[in-house]
């Protein structure tokens, strides 16, 4: 059985999943119903051929994330729930123990319980990875997503 996580090649494992695995999850059905829709608006024929194809995107940003080094310029891209508790409160901390990281923030009230903030990063990759894994951790905490560019070159 082909361990996934270890591959350093995306070929590599796309090639060997002939080797299958069942497993059940348990998700919201209102995640499922989302994912749904979107499986059928773009003609997958199976829900296990999406959540596949979920897998690898995960896994892909995960390498790339790993991969990142250096002095970087970024932007984070936070949706989130602001009715869940706490969570205002908690993504202002995280962006004040990087205030040194963050070069500004941009907020916007997208619905009556969804804001999309926007952040401005500069730093070592390493604490642009933290900041954005920290806040991807926060309960209520739709989306986060992190593109970057190298200073140099
Ligand atoms: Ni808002």
């Amino acid at each position: 059985m082909p361990d996934l996580f270890s591959d350093t090649d995306t070929d590599d494992y796309e090639n060997q999943e002939h080797d299958l695995s069942r497993i059940g999850i348990s998700l919201p059905s209102n995640l499922l119903n989302s994912f749904d829709k979107i499986l059928n608006s773009r003609g997958y024929s199976s829900r296990s051929e999406g959540i596949r194809d979920a897998i690898r995107s995960y896994i892909r940003y995960y390498k790339w994330m790993a991969d990142m080094t250096g002095i970087r310029q970024g932007v984070i891209t936070i949706v989130y729930d602001h009715h869940q508790r706490g969570l205002i409160a908690a993504i202002t901390d995280i962006q004040h123990d990087y205030m040194d990281l963050i070069q500004a923030s941009l907020h916007s009230h997208v619905s009556h319980s969804r804001c999309v903030e926007v952040l401005l990063v500069k730093g070592d990759a390493k604490n642009v990875k933290s900041v954005a894994e920290r806040l991807m951790a926060q309960k209520g905490v739709e989306t986060v997503k992190l593109t970057t560019i190298p200073l140099e070159g």
